[in-house]
């Protein structure tokens, strides 16, 4: 039976916040992405691999049974929908905010606001949930330049010590969302590999409660 491990991560905050807890499952990578440009990592387990992707890719990996298992921040999580993923444990890392935010003191007059955002499904539903009618424009990073541009009246995005906002001043305005990173499981492979990943989920579990 094949009860090898492929566990999807992405470089940057998610996999150092994410190193201790596989450490804690006994797993540790023989590579660092930071340096090796290798996508395929090995561990000190022969039967487990890590792969390096984007952020965003993870939850469209391991819903496919590309990988088994991800570590994939909440916000990516509520814009990809979740199908073919089970995701039973908040890690409690890369904690931050879903948030509206626009330069400070602008009362728009306007009937249709222009948001600049790369969640554009969490910003449909936030404000198809309130009712108001807005225009989304679709970006893929740096939101913040979208309001100091005239490309945009507010932007949707994550913040944390709101330090960039702060900087291209603009300030938080209305709270979607708290994120933090989540575990995903392939549905499929939580059947076909059930005990190795129970054991898994469970070390990790441990983990996070210290
Ligand atoms: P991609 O490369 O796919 O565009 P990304 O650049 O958003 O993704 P990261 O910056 O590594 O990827 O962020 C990964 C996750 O960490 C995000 O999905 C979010 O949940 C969380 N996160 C993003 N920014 C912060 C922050 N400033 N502080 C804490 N957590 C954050
Ligand atoms: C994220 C996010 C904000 C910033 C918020 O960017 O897109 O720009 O963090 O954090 P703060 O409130 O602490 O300033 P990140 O640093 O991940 O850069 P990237 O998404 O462009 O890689």
């Amino acid at each position: 039976m094949n009860n090898a491990l492929t566990i999807a991560l992405s470089k940057g905050r998610i996999f150092k916040e994410t190193l201790p807890l596989l450490a804690a499952a006994g797993i540790e990578p023989v590579d660092d992405p930071e340096t090796s440009r290798k996508l395929i990592l090995d561990t000190n387990q022969h039967d487990v691999k890590l792969v390096i992707i984007r952020a965003s890719d993870v939850p469209t990996y391991v819903g496919y049974g590309a990988a088994d298992i991800g570590v994939a921040g909440k916000d990516v999580l509520m814009e990809h929908g979740g199908e073919g993923l089970y995701e039973p444990l908040d890690l409690g890392i890369a904690r931050c905010r879903l948030m509206v935010a626009g330069p400070v003191n602008v009362t728009t007059e306007k009937s249709r606001l222009r948001i600049a955002t790369k969640y554009v499904q969490s910003t449909r539903r936030y404000y198809a949930d309130r009712q108001e009618q807005v225009e989304i424009i679709k970006l893929y990073g740096s939101m913040e330049l979208a309001p100091l541009v005239g490309l945009a009246d507010r932007i949707v995005d994550v913040v944390d010590t709101g330090n960039t906002l702060k900087a291209n001043g603009l300030v938080p305005l209305e709270h979607i969302a708290d994120i933090s990173s989540r575990l995903v499981v392939n549905k499929a492979a939580m059947k076909m590999k059930h005990a190795r990943i129970t054991e898994f989920v469970a070390h990790l579990k441990t983990a996070v409660a210290v």
